[in-house]
């Protein structure tokens, strides 16, 4: 067994703490260096990152490059890609990243893998191009056109992200629709807008034990039924994806009608796998590879990438940087563009369930910040609502500023409100980052015509601290391969800096404990006087 070293005992981390002092140069110091700033841009798989809002300079990012080093990243990374049994607590391998290379001659993980995930690829496509061709009949005989993902996390977030992210990509014969959650008005508002005869429904459980997602399914059956639908022709509106197909089939799902994922894809890593399916039906077969490719890029790129170029290893090593020694213990990300309004839960649930840990893999109790608070939404939105905490709040927070190059809508003024929007992205990440002294600001009141004792009064007020850090993401479009390749950026993120942190980014034992008082509760009353 290796000897595992602490991360807070590593010489490096050590030494990062010796640099993160107030006496560090600010961000608006940083950021007088052209140079410098030119050399914090950098593209991979289509994205571009800009890193010199982060304040950092040569000395910290040598420092923590040496930290990357010492925590043997890359090693860690093999480890994961050759199908080690790197989720020690489940005894289980890690391999999202064979979902999107079962085209690859050699992979790393063995081609017995790659000829399942193959198999089940290629059935999710078929299926998928078939009920876009509407060839998919219900009970009726009439095709169906209404999908409805039913699941939860995993089994939902990562499809629901993506269909709506990629809406406009191609036109959809078939709607796609998404419940996750077990009130009773969730699945109605998606209901009463459907038809039993053409409506069928993607349960979607990797354990195929979810509470919530067991309910919603008897109450959509009740609902096919109710609408007409005879038992023996109500497979025709059930399709299951799953790591327990046998379950599945018990149950009354067909064989061709239930696809698989394994025990080595987590939930949250999971829209490679079958669990893609409403995603492939929204936008197609094609597209749906091209997401995949997206990815597979970007695990080509943190393969093959120098640790100055790894655009994965740098995200995950200015958010340890922030996290770790500036005290930043949440990270806003804010997309500047509509359609990725679901990027946020999306990401939460897989930076938060994945390093949302306190023990370290040798079991001990960390001895550092680990998984930041995750949130944030739209950016033009959040400019109206939160930006006020994040710039004159007593939170240190870093943020990832999400934009989009191109405009693709045919709206008249298309130009202009794209304008609008970039511009309030990079003025918001300069005014984070640059502040206004009090004194800056004095003078800017006294200047507008504001008595000097008037001016002195209100400038700590409107005053702003500045060394805000952010990171911004450009993506030429939001399109299959762009989004495939900035998902596949955040997976590697979380994945370098669980190795880093040395705790297990890829078991969720802090779900089971609440699933365990639910099935205890069961028979309690629920209003509150049953005590416990
Ligand atoms: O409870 C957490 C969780 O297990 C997630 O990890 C997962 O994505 C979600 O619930 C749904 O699980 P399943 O796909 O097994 O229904």
């Amino acid at each position: 067994m290796r000897s595992f070293t602490p991360v807070h005992l590593s010489p490096a981390w050590l030494s990062l703490q010796s640099l993160a002092q107030p006496n560090f140069p600010s961000l608006r110091e940083l950021l007088s260096d052209v140079p410098r700033n030119a050399s914090m841009q950098l593209d991979a798989c289509g994205i571009h990152m800009d890193y010199s809002y982060q304040r950092v300079n040569t000395q910290a990012m040598q420092a923590l490059h040496a930290l990357a080093s010492e925590r043997c990243v890359d090693a860690q990374m093999r480890a994961m890609f050759n199908g080690e049994h790197i989720n020690a607590t489940e005894k289980r391998s890690v391999l999202h990243v064979a979902l999107r290379g079962s085209h690859l001659s050699h992979p790393p993980w063995g081609v017995a893998i790659s000829k399942q995930v193959k198999t089940q690829l290629d059935k999710v496509c078929l299926f998928a191009e078939k009920m876009r061709a509407g060839a998919c009949a219900g009970y009726t005989n009439l095709p169906i056109t209404d999908v409805v993902n039913i699941g939860i996390g995993g089994s939902d977030l990562g499809p629901r992200m993506a269909t709506q992210a990629l809406q406009t990509v191609a036109n959809s014969p078939v709607r796609v629709h998404f419940v996750s959650n077990v009130d009773a008005w969730s699945l109605q508002q998606t209901l009463h807008r459907l038809k039993p005869a053409t409506t069928a429904f993607v349960v979607q459980s990797k354990s195929f034990t979810t509470q919530e997602t067991i309910t919603i399914t008897a109450s959509a059956k009740r609902w096919l039924s109710d609408g007409g639908c005879p038992a023996d022709l109500m497979q025709r509106h059930l399709m299951a994806v799953t790591a327990r197909p046998e379950v599945a089939l018990s149950q009354g799902f067909t064989a061709d009608h239930v696809f698989e994922l394994w025990d080595w894809v987590g939930g949250r890593y999971s829209i490679w796998s079958a669990i893609g399916l409403p995603l492939a039906m929204a936008i197609g077969a094609t597209a749906y590879r091209d997401l995949l490719q997206g990815a597979a890029d970007m695990d080509a790129h943190v393969q093959t990438a120098t640790p100055e170029n790894n655009m994965p290893l740098l995200m995950a090593l200015v958010g340890i940087w922030n996290r770790n020694f500036w005290g930043a213990d949440s990270l806003h990300i804010a997309p500047y563009a509509s359609c990725l309004g679901m990027l946020v839960p999306y990401l939460q649930q897989m930076d938060m369930e994945s390093n949302g840990k306190s023990r370290y893999t040798d079991g001990s109790a960390v001895q550092v910040g680990t998984s930041p608070v995750l949130w944030g939404g739209l950016g033009i939105d959040g400019q109206h609502a939160y930006f006020q905490m994040i710039h004159q709040g007593t939170h240190l927070v870093a943020t990832d500023f999400i934009g989009v190059k191109t405009e693709t809508t045919d709206l008249p003024m298309a130009a202009e409100h794209h304008r609008v929007v970039l511009l309030n992205m990079k003025a918001q990440a300069q005014a984070l980052a640059m502040g206004r002294s009090i004194e800056e600001t004095q003078a800017m009141l006294a200047k507008d015509g504001m008595s000097e004792d008037e001016a002195a009064q209100l400038a700590p007020h409107r005053s702003y601290a500045g060394n805000r850090p952010s990171t911004t993401l450009w993506m030429q479009a939001v399109k299959p391969h762009s989004l495939g390749a900035l998902m596949a950026l955040y997976e590697h993120k979380v994945f370098y800096q669980a190795a880093i942190w040395g705790i297990n980014a890829f078991d969720q034992w802090g779900v089971e404990l609440g699933k365990t008082f639910a099935k205890q509760t069961q028979s309690l009353p629920l209003d509150g006087r049953g005590g416990f």
